[in-house]
């Protein structure tokens, strides 16, 4: 049986990688989250202190690596590294070798029920004819709030208004890219985030369990 792969979009702070980890576990797909490869390159560039704006050093760059761990760390989560990964991902080069390795992690993982991968062009642009396409739907303010919250629990400071203003600046930068905006796929269910975690599951599970 040929696996079946449900993509997952929406802006930044929406939730995307708790849903996806659900899906994850109950239904026993594979879990890609693209963010984590753009995150991956702009922590590369920082660390090497290769200047973003400099088109011929990145392209050189992106010659010379051949591997990306898919691994997290607190380090590729910094605010400094949202906003870089946010503005290295215009570039139709950066996005071209992110999804080479997007399509060998499923050519390579074969044998398995399936693969839910999340990010802003995954239904659009990247798995266009994927089985299940959600786009996942928060109010800005909603999504700032629960971040602000998730950085005061694990003892950091953090500053609300602050905290808005940065989602909604990579908002505008995801959305009016030139190349692979975020947007809602024409196919895609728009899964409402606002309230509970369990008021979301309940508009995912029928989709999942008609599959
Ligand atoms: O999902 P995230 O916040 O970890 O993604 C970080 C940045 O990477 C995001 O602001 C834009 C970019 N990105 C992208 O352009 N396309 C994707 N499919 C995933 C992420």
């Amino acid at each position: 049986m040929k696996e079946k792969i449900i993509t997952i979009d929406g802006p930044a702070a929406s939730g995307k990688e708790k849903i996806s980890k659900y899906i994850s576990r109950k239904w026993k797909f594979k879990h890609l989250d693209s963010g984590i490869l753009y995150r991956r390159l702009a922590l590369i560039f920082f660390n090497e202190n290769i200047d973003v704006n400099n088109l011929s050093k990145i392209k050189k760059k992106i010659r010379e690596i051949k591997y990306l761990s898919y691994r997290k760390n607190q380090k590729l989560r910094t605010q400094e590294i949202s906003k870089l990964s946010s503005k290295i991902a215009v570039h139709i080069f950066i996005r071209n070798f992110v999804n080479k390795l997007q399509y060998d992690f499923v050519k390579k993982n074969k044998n398995n029920q399936g693969f839910v991968i999340d990010g802003r062009d995954i239904g659009s642009v990247v798995f266009k004819n994927a089985d299940l396409k959600l786009y996942i739907d928060v109010k800005a303010e909603i999504r700032a709030k629960r971040r602000y919250k998730q950085l005061i629990d694990s003892g950091e400071k953090s500053i609300y208004p602050k905290i808005l203003k940065e989602i909604k600046l990579r908002d505008n930068k995801d959305k009016l890219r030139k190349n692979s905006p975020l947007v809602i796929p024409k196919d895609a269910f728009i899964i409402n985030n606002n309230s509970s975690f369990s008021d979301t599951i309940k508009q995912i599970k029928p989709l999942l369990n008609n599959l």
